[in-house]
């Protein structure tokens, strides 16, 4: 039985349809939009790209997306707590999704502590002539080999350390809070002032010289990289990371949603205006890319145009040479830290309310304790000259390998084993206007878990075969595997103590399971 003080009170909610839809949409724009996307949809096929990842956005991401609100929405909790709902043991399935939070939160708050330096030197164009040689060199200081050798010297790098530890303050701050005034504050500014401000910078670059060749350098497409299986697993974990789904954040946040709330209707909102804001970062950044090879007199393919170059060297040396570049740049990583704080802040929010549930913490308890600790090994980790190689590393492994096996995991148990799905779509369509139909069950019970269970096989045994970027086999050992062995390790761990937050539970609405003949398998 609980003494708590926090789960006794009142579940916190979004004060209603706006804000939860803007904090959504706030998670799902992040760094994964506007940093990931225009890279990895160049690296695999161009135009091809855009086939794979719509049939992954509408046979995955929102499918999963609504299976993620349903859980939230219907069992009221965290990760760990709605799975628990569901059946004791899968509390474990929760705890993996937190810890694919942990070890997203700590590079990922990197990247936008880089991003926000990158907005300081924006007013000043201080990356000078060569971009390349001062992200690289200047500002990252980073080494010329990768081994383990290399990660374990702890050389601090002043001009990320400073800004990171910033960012995490900043975060933290946001989540102690609470969900109205801290999270849903900082959405409702964020993203509508995000949203203008890269329109604005979008409209510019698709109307600067060289523009068309750059669009078309990104919508050419590779049709032979369709028969890629690494293309179809890269465009099913872009979508997951994007969307922000398997691995806790919708769950969480519709958690938060009042009891009579649409959750359907607004899903199909969050997942098209990410997408849309996908396609809108790829035009705006490869748009620029073509006005930066006309501007240089070459072939826009000669540009080196891949993952974290795209944002911190290709667009510095763009900036450089546009009318009103200082504006423009400040425009571009002002933007890019607004998007990946208020997706921060949803990874972390996981995080913070899986521990208050377990542990039967205070708000303020958690996210200063999680803070401390998540900060210091995101400081220890990313803010060496070895931060970039860790990170693009754990990057890799977590989202091609834990965020795929978690999706795979809620299909597996969630719809097969213990046949929640019928109770779970009763529950989206009783409360929202857009009714979910059979096709749901065929992604979340068929088309999800088999691909994905296909895709990731095919993935590990690649993983297994070609080492990662060619790194030292001994640092993938500790780095990629030692992430997806620590997501087991950390689901187990958690586990393990006793539940000591609020237990008892009723879902609401109640599911007349006697009186739909389809719903039979649903019995607990
Ligand atoms: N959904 C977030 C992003 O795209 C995590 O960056």
């Amino acid at each position: 039985m609980s003494t708590d003080k926090t789960t006794a009170a009142p579940r916190e909610q979004f004060t209603g349809q706006v804000g939860f839809i803007l904090s959504a949409v706030g998670s799902a724009v992040g760094l994964g939009n506007i940093w990931r996307f225009p890279g990895v949809a160049y690296e695999n096929g161009g135009g091809a790209f855009l086939v794979p990842y719509l049939i992954a956005l509408l046979t995955a991401g929102i499918p999963i997306l609504f299976l993620d609100y349903a859980l939230g929405h219907r069992f009221r909790g965290g990760a760990p707590q709605a799975f628990r709902r569901v059946k004791r043991w899968l509390e474990s399935l929760g705890w993996f999704q937190v810890m694919i939070c942990v070890l997203i939160a700590v590079y990922y708050a990197a990247v936008v502590a880089w991003a926000a330096s990158f907005f300081v030197y924006s007013f000043g164009l201080d990356w000078g002539d060569d971009p390349e040689a001062f992200f690289f060199g200047e500002h990252l200081q980073l080494p010329k080999s990768a081994g383990v050798d290399t990660v374990l010297t702890f050389d601090f790098v002043a001009a990320v350390l400073i800004p990171l530890v910033l960012v995490w303050v900043a975060v933290i701050a946001v989540l102690a809070a609470g969900v109205v005034r801290g999270v849903q504050r900082a959405n409702v500014v964020f993203i509508p002032l995000l949203i203008v401000a890269f329109t604005a910078l979008v409209v510019r670059a698709l109307t600067l010289d060289g523009a068309v060749d750059g669009l078309n350098l990104l919508f050419t497409p590779n049709w032979s990289a369709l028969g890629d299986p690494n293309v179809w697993i890269a465009a099913y974990g872009q979508i997951f990371f994007s969307l922000s789904v398997a691995f806790g954040i919708m769950i969480t946040y519709a958690s938060y949603r009042r009891r009579r709330s649409n959750m359907s209707g607004p899903g199909l909102v969050v997942a098209f205006s990410n997408s849309g804001f996908e396609l809108l970062a790829g035009l705006g950044v490869f748009a620029a890319i073509g006005f930066l090879a006309a501007d240089a007199g070459m072939a826009v393919a000669d540009l080196s145009i891949a993952g974290v170059g795209l944002a911190f060297v290709t667009f510095p040396a763009i900036v450089s040479e546009m009318p009103a570049g200082a504006f423009f740049g400040a425009l571009f990583f002002g933007s890019l830290v607004m998007a990946g704080f208020t997706s921060l802040v949803s990874i972390l929010q996981v995080v913070s309310a899986a521990l208050q549930e377990k542990f039967a913490l205070s708000r303020r308890a958690a996210t200063i304790g999680l803070g401390v600790v998540l900060g210091t090994v995101s400081v220890l980790g990313f803010s060496t000259t070895t931060g970039l190689i860790l990170l693009d590393t754990a990057d890799a492994f977590v989202n091609n390998i834990g965020i795929v096996a978690s999706a795979i995991f809620m299909c597996v148990f969630v719809i097969w084993f213990y046949r929640r799905g019928p109770e779970l779509r009763y529950h989206l369509n009783a409360v929202s206007t857009f009714q979910v139909g059979r096709w749901w069950y065929v992604c979340v019970g068929a088309i999800v878990p088999v691909m994905l269970i296909v895709m990731l096989v095919q993935y590990v045994i690649t993983r297994i075969n070609e080492p990662y970027e060619g790194y030292d086999t001994t640092y993938l050992l500790f780095a990629g595997w030692g992430s997806v062995a620590l997501l087991v390790v950390g689901a187990i761990v958690f586990t393990l103590p006793r539940w000591r937050g609020r237990d008892e539970f009723a879902a609401w609405p109640p599911y007349p399971v006697d009186t739909v003949s389809e719903q039979k398998g649903a019995v607990r």
